[in-house]
């Protein structure tokens, strides 16, 4: 990756049902940096982000809010962009979905693959998700209703769709994917060739029942139908580079994109549709996708719901954009889920930030003043510290393969402390005011030099994670971050000489909590009164016969005594976690005046009461054994 001439990388574009969180930020921010170290190695980069408008979620929430799905698009959509612009994120184009441009290319990309021969025209009739905009197979229900990706229920459509063959691409898709490795990390690698060898199905990428979205094309002339979001917005990485439009210079140029980082929801789209998309239009594949993992708060998810979604600018008007840019690198392996919690970040700005990073500049800075005027010399620093300077030198020389191209920020930045810590072991284990006091004076100045050489290492691989931090530690060495500084470090110059500036702390410790505490202000919807509680009725009842039923995953069908003489039939969608010989003679707790419901065929007169974790699912029992039909208050 080292020695590429151009760089192309994107994010996901996001959609615009939404205002910017956390976790949008955390992508960008990833992806920000890595342009930026990208550039400063002196690669031509091209960094997109944009937006994604279409769709019938965008339509659905534009017409909850009383506005067209324009309107709507419009004024989220330059929500994300200001939030971007806010935080300096430094991408070459911010794409929106409703471009003309944009739509263009989308049109021409489907009319090749129609002429190409693999699209047909059929019915689709299924299960659908409007939350993630996919269809989902009814083997992948989750108790035979939800979406198994965002638990929400999903809806059956039936509509005279276009599909794409995408069966036909299940080899290559594979071959590609176990040749090429192109996931990050790798360890996602085996779900996604686990999905495809499960069989690919042909993909429905067309809708009729609403209209907000790109029209077939003109030659196709079939005016009812509105292509499917995910491909429209998949081929937003080719239409941004004029794919579709008179000038192609810079899909040229920059075709195949390098990296594309998403989270671990869209994975699929991006390692599996979109390079099928580009064999059919016969592009080339993205070299890389990352996918990376999901953040929660104070180990929660966050929701709407819940009211506690962590808005990205007030983390960054309260701590810093660069503090929170650093704490969401470091924190979290890259691929691994993350927790938000002001505790951690202030640790880090405190610790990582403080102690380790500012008082290392303020301590050089001390012993400048106090033992030389402030004057810093590399010379002598090979001659006294040459291991030091060897094993920062040798950290320098991997990190960039090992780490930043395989998306391992944290492993990245941790590396980057060690040098730090060499530094600041140094200074304990030579003490400089004692070599002042025995006369050792060059000694103590190269010292000196070594710390500060130490540091603008630090501070030239950490630019592209805290640009203006790093700056001003570069401006306080005497010299500046650029693509000429990045290579004289990687040669193993060392600094001029240099009169060191009096900078006031970088890092001011965090004594307490900076963020506004928001009520967390329920909504009204979720409360009930007594009374409504007191409608669900609740019983103890005693488990008599259970039976798996033979064509589920999931269900047990059960028959349930609630002392009412004729014992209840109950289907659970419990299989995965007890056998029916478990539960014969057990008690459990049974809702038992909920409206019948077939599943499966079978009518369930009931339903039981279990809680659901990481570890599994457990039933609610009733501590000590009761009468069965014991009404439960
Ligand atoms: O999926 N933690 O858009 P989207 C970490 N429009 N990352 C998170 C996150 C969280 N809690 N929540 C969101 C779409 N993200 C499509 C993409 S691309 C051609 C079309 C980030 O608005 C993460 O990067 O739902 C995730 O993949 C993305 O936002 C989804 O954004
Ligand atoms: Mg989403």
């Amino acid at each position: 990756m080292s020695d590429c001439k151009t760089y192309y990388l994107t994010t996901p574009i996001y959609y615009v049902n939404d205002v910017p969180h956390i976790g949008h930020a955390y992508t960008t921010i990833i992806a920000d940096t890595i342009a930026r170290y990208s550039r400063l190695k002196g690669i031509d980069t091209f960094f997109l982000t944009g937006t994604d408008e279409h769709g019938q979620k965008i339509e659905e929430a534009a017409r909850k809010r009383g506005k067209t799905p324009k309107e709507y698009a419009d004024e989220i959509s330059a929500k994300f962009k200001e939030l971007w612009d806010e935080f300096e994120i430094s991408y070459d184009k911010f794409i929106r979905t409703t471009d003309p441009e944009h739509i263009k290319g989308v049109q021409k990309a489907f009319l090749e693959m129609y002429k190409k021969g693999d699209i047909y025209k059929d019915y689709y009739e299924g299960h659908y998700c409007v939350s993630c905009e996919s269809f989902v197979a009814p083997s992948q229900l989750v108790n035979d209703e939800l979406c198994p990706d965002c638990g929400k229920p999903t809806r059956i459509i039936k509509e005279e769709s276009y599909f794409f063959k995408l069966s036909k691409y299940q080899d290559a898709i594979l071959k590609w994917l176990k040749e090429k490795k192109p996931i990050l990390p790798e360890s996602r690698t085996n779900e996604v060739i686990r999905f495809v060898e499960e069989g690919l199905k042909d993909l429905s990428i067309t809708r009729t029942s609403f209209e907000w979205g790109v029209k077939l094309p003109k030659e196709i002339n079939d005016p009812k139908h509105v292509v499917y979001v995910w491909l429209d917005a998949l081929f937003n990485y080719l239409t941004a580079l004029g794919y579709g439009s008179e000038d192609d210079s810079l899909v040229k140029k920059y075709w195949p994109a390098k990296l594309h980082i998403v989270g671990k929801d869209i994975l699929k789209f991006h390692a599996v549709y979109w390079p099928a998309f580009l064999m059919s239009i016969g592009y080339e594949l993205p070299k890389k996708i990352a996918a990376h993992g999901w953040w929660t708060r104070d180990g929660e998810k966050m929701s709407k719901s819940k009211g506690n979604v962590i808005n990205p600018k007030e983390v960054a008007d309260a701590y810093g954009i660069e503090n929170f840019r650093y704490f969401m690198l470091r924190e979290v392996p890259f691929g691994a889920d993350g927790d938000f919690s002001e505790k951690a970040l202030i640790d880090r700005i405190n610790n990582d930030l403080g102690n380790d990073l500012g008082n290392l500049l303020n301590r050089i800075i001390g012993m400048a003043y106090k033992y030389f005027d402030g004057k810093v010399t590399s010379e002598n620093v090979e001659k006294y510290y040459p291991d030091e300077l060897n094993e920062a030198r040798s950290i320098i020389s991997e990190i960039e393969e090992k780490y930043l191209w395989k998306m391992q920020t944290h492993k990245f930045l941790e590396e980057l402390w060690k040098i730090l810590s060499i530094g600041n072991k140094a200074i304990d284990a030579y003490k400089p005011w004692e070599l002042m006091k025995n006369g050792e004076e060059e000694k103590a100045m190269a010292l000196i030099g070594l710390i500060a050489n130490l540091l603008a290492m630090v501070a030239v691989y950490l630019h592209a994670v805290m640009p203006k931090t790093t700056s001003k530690i570069a401006d306080a060495l005497g010299f500046e971050i650029n693509n000429e500084s990045f290579n004289a470090i990687n040669e193993g110059k060392l600094l001029d000489d240099f009169v060191i500036k009096k900078i006031p702390p970088l890092f001011p410790k965090i004594e307490k909590p900076l963020m506004k505490k928001e009520e967390v202000v329920k909504e009204p919807e979720n409360i009930i009164t007594i009374d409504e509680f007191f409608k669900v009725e609740l019983k103890i009842g005693e488990v008599i016969e259970a039976e798996e039923v033979k064509k589920s995953k999931k269900l047990l069908r059960l028959l349930v005594d609630l002392g009412e003489g004729k014992p209840r039939q109950i289907i659970a969608g419990i299989k995965e976690y007890y056998k029916p010989e478990e539960l014969v003679g057990t008690q459990v707790c049974v809702v038992s005046n909920l409206k019948p419901a077939k599943l499966m065929g079978y009518a369930s007169e009931g339903m039981l009461l279990g809680a659901k974790d990481k570890e599994g699912f457990s039933l609610i029992r009733p501590e000590k054994k009761k009468k069965t039909g014991t009404p439960i208050k």
